[in-house]
């Protein structure tokens, strides 16, 4: 910060009232979306009073311009407002949600989707967005995995720098700027059974090693606001855990931005048995470092009796302020509070954006099974039915956060798919409603099914079953749309089905019986283009699945970095780690994903052989397209330290690359590896590097048959 600036802001501390002080640390929603339980009266009124400090859900150029000018113009000291909101997959032009974004294994599209939405939400007034979420997540009945980029951290992590980068750009004063904020610090992914705000249980080892780098990424990368979780750890809530987000994030870490409170949750440290009232919960709050309350009112009600109390101090005061006005300097809102140069869209603009969205929702489906090869349909047949309560549903195709996404501007699959096969003559039947207990529509979407060529089943979950508050015990086909699958399997004819979901969805029959299934999650604006370009074979599918796909709800939560059982699996011994119902492993690994080619990965050489602390192993392969058609294959690095003081994860996924290939070309890949890649995090939370051998994987997915394998050693001391 310039010395313009901290003069500037100590001089309005100087000038302030206590009011004013906490008005600084006040957020308050304008009700423009609905993102909580707790709605405020009139936002006018303390804004005026000076009892206001930031916005969110308002957005729109006029709107946010004439809110601020009543900061600017009709407070006592003029300091501007900033505006947040949540962008989380996209603004106006809707990109897949972030799980399917994570399928795409690739930065450079993380971050393009990013920049977009960066630019049209500061064409909107917004300075800040409550993005990325960064909660590894391992249970498919949590319903925010759709809003995160699945179980694995270290993918979570390159994510994290990607969408900072996007986002903000180099330099967080452009018109074309938005701050982020990384949420939600951290472990909330972890809650118990996957119910939303539930408890969770995390050894505080496995909050460092596994929850929290993803955080650390983010800061690294410059993300200036963090969000803490409404979940706790050990007992303490994340919005009281002075220990974390003090000691260690600002403390260790360094962290010189500010943590937004999450909506209302310094009011519910009252509701989780740690304070007594509103008062208590607000000091407890302050001390733990939250600057800014979203929606509790707790700062504006509590803070002067916690300082009559004497639980928190003028100066505790004096430092949250002074960082929420240094954040202010820091966005520029000082010198340019309105935005000036917010940029303005123009319709050319506006086509590259969606032409973007297409791209990313082609390449975030994952086709998870095609029996027979199905899929491509390159030669369409005469008549197609296109069947389903997701087939012709422009609005769902929004997913969980629409952000200022418009229903009518998404493009439905059944859209798409007549634009890309004109010629053949489609017919589209509802069947039965995405949840309710209606057959009645069955029989005619099995007569259309009968008299068709092929199928496409468009079934799934509804927008609103995933994301916040969306868990699902059983995540599978609601409602009556699994009779619907059956009748129109019976039928004999080929049927696609496309699942439309915010997680993975536990329906082994379907992938026993349908030709083929593209998990197509939320995919946006672009959603029926994009499915036509996947189905008729313009593009080659090369997604990969960021998140275990169960076989059944029972092995949730079942991801692939687990930890070696004293008793593997063995068929034939009852004594060993198994069900006795069902496998132990996912219906579909981690990493998976099919392709209209085939590709070969083989020659894995990784050099040199004995590595020293702060050296790196350079891991090559070979990489050939053996198919017919071109096509992208994501090379994915694992390692695997085999002995250690602490059992370490049968596999740990520390590197990606991609490379693409035309029918019989072949190519290579180059991978690093550094010894921080093979150091872990000991029981003292400190991170350790341990000499001996380590075994590195590399190859399509986390199913250890398909990986090729080498060895290192590594010299620690
Ligand atoms: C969510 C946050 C979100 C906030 C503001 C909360 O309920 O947990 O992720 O940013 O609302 O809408």
């Amino acid at each position: 910060m310039s010395q313009h600036s901290a003069k500037r802001i100590e001089q309005l501390i100087g000038a302030m009232t206590v009011e004013e002080k906490i008005g600084q640390l006040n957020m308050l929603t304008a009700n423009l979306a609905v993102t909580g339980p707790v709605m405020p009266g009139d936002y006018m009124g303390p804004l005026k009073a000076g009892k206001l400090g930031s916005m969110f859900n308002l957005y729109g150029v006029d709107l946010t311009r004439q809110v601020q000018r009543v900061a600017v113009e009709e407070t006592r000291l003029g300091i501007p407002l900033f505006f947040g909101y949540d962008v989380i997959h996209g603004h106006r032009t809707v990109f897949p949600i972030p799980l399917a974004e994570a399928a795409a294994f690739d930065p450079a599209l993380w971050e393009r989707s990013a920049r977009i939405a960066a630019i049209e939400s500061a064409a909107e007034g917004l300075m800040l967005v409550f993005a990325p979420m960064l909660d590894v997540s391992r249970d498919p009945r949590w319903g925010r995995i759709s809003e995160s980029a699945g179980e694995d951290t270290w993918l979570t992590e390159r994510l994290a720098e990607a969408k900072v980068r996007g986002f903000q750009g180099p330099d967080l004063t452009a018109p074309d700027s938005v701050a982020t904020t990384a949420k939600h610090l951290a472990a909330y992914g972890a809650v118990l059974a996957g119910r939303d705000y539930a408890q969770t249980e995390v050894s505080e080892r496995a909050f460092h090693e596994t929850y929290l780098p993803p955080f650390k990424a983010a800061i690294e990368a410059g993300c200036p606001a963090l969000m803490p979780a409404f979940t706790d750890l050990e007992g303490v809530p994340m919005t009281a855990n002075r220990a974390v987000l003090h000691d260690l994030v600002r403390g260790e870490w360094g962290f010189d931005g500010i943590y937004i409170s999450d909506y209302n949750a310094i009011a519910e440290l009252v509701a989780h048995g740690v304070a007594a009232d509103i008062a208590d919960a607000a000091a407890l709050a302050l001390k733990a470092g939250i600057d800014v309350d979203m929606m509790a009112s707790a700062y504006t009600n509590g803070l002067p009796i916690a300082l009559e109390r004497g639980t928190v101090t003028m100066a505790d005061l004096d430092a949250a302020v002074r960082r929420v006005l240094a954040f202010k300097a820091r966005l520029g809102l000082f010198e340019d509070p309105y935005r000036e140069k917010a940029p303005q869209l123009t319709a050319g603009q506006r086509a590259e954006f969606r032409e973007a969205a297409r791209d990313a929702a082609r390449r975030s489906m994952v086709l998870l099974s095609n029996r027979g090869g199905v899929l491509p349909i390159t030669q369409a047949p005469r008549r197609i039915a296109v069947l389903g309560p997701l087939a012709d549903n422009a609005t769902e195709m929004l997913g969980p956060w629409s952000g200022a996404g418009r229903g009518e501007e998404m493009v439905s699959f059944l859209d798409g798919l007549r634009k890309t096969w004109p010629q053949s003559e489609i017919k589209y039947a509802r069947g039965v409603d995405i949840d309710s207990e209606d057959l009645s529509g069955i029989p005619a979407a099995f007569e259309l099914a009968r008299q068709s060529d092929l199928v496409i089943l468009c079934v799934g979950e509804a927008r609103q079953m995933s994301g916040e508050a969306g868990c699902r015990a059983r995540p599978g086909l609601p409602g009556k749309q699994a009779a619907l699958a059956d009748a129109v399997l019976d039928t004999g004819k080929p049927v696609v089905a496309l699942l439309t979901c915010g997680r993975p969805l536990a329906v082994s029959w379907l992938f026993e019986r349908a030709g083929a299934v593209l998990v197509t999650w939320y995919l946006g604006s672009e959603a029926g283009n994009a499915v036509g370009d996947v189905l008729s074979g313009r593009w080659n599918p090369s997604a990969r699945l960021p998140v275990s796909w169960p076989v059944d709800v029972g092995q949730i939560p079942v991801f692939y970095s687990r930890l070696p059982t004293g008793r593997p699996f063995a068929a034939n011994i009852r004594y060993t780690s198994k069900y006795l119902d069902i496998p132990n492993e996912p219906l579909f690994p981690f990493g998976h994903g099919l392709s209209y080619t085939r590709f070969k990965v083989s020659n894995l050489r990784a050099g040199p052989a004995e590595l020293r602390r702060g050296g790196a192993v350079t891991i090559d392969v070979d990489v050939a397209n053996d198919g017919k058609v071109a096509g992208e294959e994501t090379v994915l690095l694992f390692v695997r330290d085999p002995v250690a003081t602490l059992s370490r994860p049968v596999l740990e996924l520390k590197g990606m690359a991609k490379i693409t290939l035309g029918p019989g070309e072949r190519g290579s890949v180059r991978l690093k590896l550094t010894t921080d890649d093979l150091s872990f995090i000991g029981t003292d939370l400190e991170p350790r590097l341990e000499s001996g051998t380590f075994e590195i994987f590399v190859g399509p997915s986390a199913k250890k048959e398909d990986l090729l394998q080498t060895t290192i050693r590594l010299l620690a001391s």
